[in-house]
């Protein structure tokens, strides 16, 4: 594992955008994995801003998203999809046809994981995916206690992710309870994964995760076996092991 420590949250946000800016001028037709969440926020932004100044060229990228609540439409504002076209895909010149991610309006939930495991096949695997990681140790939305998984499928979201999350929504009754994830396997086998984590909120669940047991009660452990991990994080989210 690499890791990228940086002097505060900006700092955070322009490297790991470094990082994915390199990936898609070195493979202009690569396929990003993407997260959404509070600390990807300036990460887009600043790739938004090197595309505009000419840059970066995102118009042969593929991007495939970790995750989306069941039963939220695109155009709810608490969407995934709502979220990434918000903050990331209207600003740069992606096809929009290019950008999958889970249908939370699907009809069976057994199909349309069964469909998405097919988009990231048919790309052939993902390239890069970029993460952001729960205070228990979720990525995308593989909670604490879940078995490591393949491919995507249906999870009961923990509470203490419903309640983190339900500072997005008028109260916690709003709240999807259930989510379209990849599975840790999906993770895994991206070539690359670029985690990124900013604030002392962090510290302690990126010291488990990474020198820690290797255990689904931490889901982020498993990242311990991949070989190509990317690290970024601040002063106060790595203050804790390095
Ligand atoms: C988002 C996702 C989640 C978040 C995690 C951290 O697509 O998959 O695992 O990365 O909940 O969220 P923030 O960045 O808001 O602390």
């Amino acid at each position: 594992m690499r890791i990228v420590k940086t002097k505060d949250y900006n700092d955070m946000c322009r490297k790991a955008a470094n990082v994915l800016s390199a990936q898609v001028i070195l493979k202009p037709d690569c396929v990003l994995g993407l997260a959404t969440g509070s600390t990807p926020l300036g990460v887009y932004r600043q790739l938004v801003e090197w595309y505009k100044k000419g840059d970066v060229d995102f118009s042969e990228t593929v991007s495939v998203n970790l995750d989306e609540y069941v039963g939220l439409a695109p155009d709810n504002s608490q969407s995934y999809r709502y979220y990434m076209n918000d903050n990331f895909f209207r600003h740069v010149n992606i096809k929009p046809e290019n950008t999958h991610l889970p249908n939370g309006l699907a009809v069976g939930k057994a199909e349309e994981c069964a469909r998405y495991d097919a988009v990231i096949r048919e790309h052939k695997g993902i390239d890069m995916q970029l993460l952001g990681i729960g205070h228990n140790g979720h990525i995308g939305f593989n909670e604490p206690g879940t078995a490591f998984e393949n491919g995507t499928y249906c999870v009961a979201l923990a509470e203490s992710t419903i309640s983190a999350n339900s500072r997005f929504f008028s109260n916690e009754a709003d709240v999807p309870r259930f989510a379209y994830t990849m599975g840790t396997g999906a993770i895994m086998q991206a070539r690359r994964v670029v985690l990124i984590a900013s604030g002392a909120g962090k510290a302690q669940i990126l010291k488990d995760s990474f020198t820690g047991p290797v255990t689904p009660q931490v889901p982020a452990s498993i990242l311990q076996l991949h070989n190509d991990v990317i690290l970024v994080g601040d002063e106060e989210a790595l203050s804790l092991f390095v």
